[in-house]
């Protein structure tokens, strides 16, 4: 069936549209009053990603608001590790925690690499749930966390702000760190290719703590096992191009290396200006962002602004995809949000066509 709005893949294919495709990152989730509902009922976070159905409300409850280009599986990129027996579980206000931590040769040794289509089939079965109510109306994006990003989460065995004891693997021991890596690149492929087959129409890898590292440590650590995993996926789904997004929060310095991994677009966070971007990347690839999350606090007029800038930043012609720089912040006023998705619904036809 041919999608009744493909503008998000012409515009990764870098075609021509009418207007510059929108969606957000977290678009589901704690700002809307109607997924906090749902979320009340589930008891957990985890229930919600483990009920198809649920998980396919709360994928939706966006696109009813505004008009979105994309819908983006409801899911987490902590599954992967939580498939790995780390036992993941999340402390409300504290964010994820997991009860083993990985910090030693032989703790990477013990890991398992999950049987994407076995372990998690839940994802899978979220994921054909979700096309089936779509019904080809725009496309599915499936996701997960890049290797570095869920090493990170697993050694600290939650978030961090220093990140010492994935950076004590990594210069102390990094044959075991590149053991760890390979093994959740493994699972990583594994995992986005059985997305694609249950009909996920689109992947993004968020790396989203590659802005941590130095710059030979990003290469070596983080974006080597990205264009690994991108040569692995499955590039022909549904007599369709499958487009890899690759986003590295803080990347933006190392862009036209991130160009060169395969990817057919590159995310960018709100601190690299995109007719810079456009510039260093000419058209190998399409470029999506970057509004910083934050302008949403701002008034209806102040985010037209913004929206108005990021257009002309980026300028006339295809191969821009619009999003936030981060996910939506839980804390954002819903219609602020419609502000956004107006203003740029009005602003950007002029720079097509
Ligand atoms: O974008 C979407 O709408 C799809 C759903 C999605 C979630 N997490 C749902 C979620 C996606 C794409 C993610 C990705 C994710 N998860 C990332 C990468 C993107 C980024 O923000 O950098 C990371 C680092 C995580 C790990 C994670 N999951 C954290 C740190 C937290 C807790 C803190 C927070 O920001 O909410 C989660 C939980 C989580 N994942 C929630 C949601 C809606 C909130 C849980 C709740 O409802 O109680």
């Amino acid at each position: 069936m041919p999608l009744q709005n493909d503008r998000l893949l012409r515009a990764l294919a870098r075609q021509p549209v009418d207007r510059t495709p929108v969606w957000m990152m977290r678009q589901a989730g704690r700002y809307l009053p109607e997924y906090r509902d749902i979320r009340g009922q589930a008891g957990s976070f985890m229930n919600l990603c483990r009920n198809a159905e649920q998980a396919c409300e709360v994928t939706m409850q966006p696109l009813r608001r505004y008009s979105l280009d994309a819908a983006i599986l409801f899911s987490d990129i902590l599954t992967i590790p939580d498939a790995m027996d780390l036992g993941l579980y999340f402390e409300t206000g504290e964010g994820p925690k997991f009860r083993k931590t990985v910090r030693s040769a032989d703790d990477v040794a013990a890991l398992r690499v999950p049987d994407a289509e076995r372990d998690l089939d839940y994802v899978m079965n979220a994921v054909r749930t979700i096309r089936h109510e779509l019904a080809d109306s725009v496309p599915l994006i499936g996701f997960t966390g890049s290797p570095w990003t869920l090493a990170t989460y697993m050694i600290e065995g939650g978030s961090s702000k220093d990140f010492r004891h994935a950076k004590a693997l990594m210069y102390g021991d990094p044959a075991a760190m590149h053991a760890l890596l390979d093994k959740l690149a493994r699972s990583v492929t594994d995992y986005l290719n059985a997305q694609i087959r249950a009909g996920a129409q689109v992947v993004q890898i968020f790396d989203t703590w590659g802005g941590v590292l130095s710059t030979p440590a990003y290469r070596e650590f983080s974006l080597a096992y990205m264009a690994r995993i991108v040569e692995g996926l499955i590039r022909e789904h549904e007599g369709r191009h499958v487009p890899v997004i690759l986003f590295t929060k803080q990347g933006g310095q190392w862009l036209e290396t991130i160009a060169d991994s395969g990817a057919d677009a590159v995310g960018l966070d709100w601190t690299t200006e995109l007719s810079d971007a456009r510039a260093r990347v000419g058209d190998r690839v399409a470029l999506q962002g970057n509004l910083d999350p934050n302008v949403l606090f701002a008034s209806p007029q102040a985010i037209r602004d913004e929206v108005a800038r990021i257009l002309a930043s980026y300028g006339s012609g295809p191969g821009h995809i619009f999003n936030l720089g981060h996910g939506v912040s839980q804390f954002t006023d819903p219609d602020h949000v419609a502000a956004f998705i107006d203003a740029l619904h009005e602003l950007s036809p002029r720079y097509h066509g």
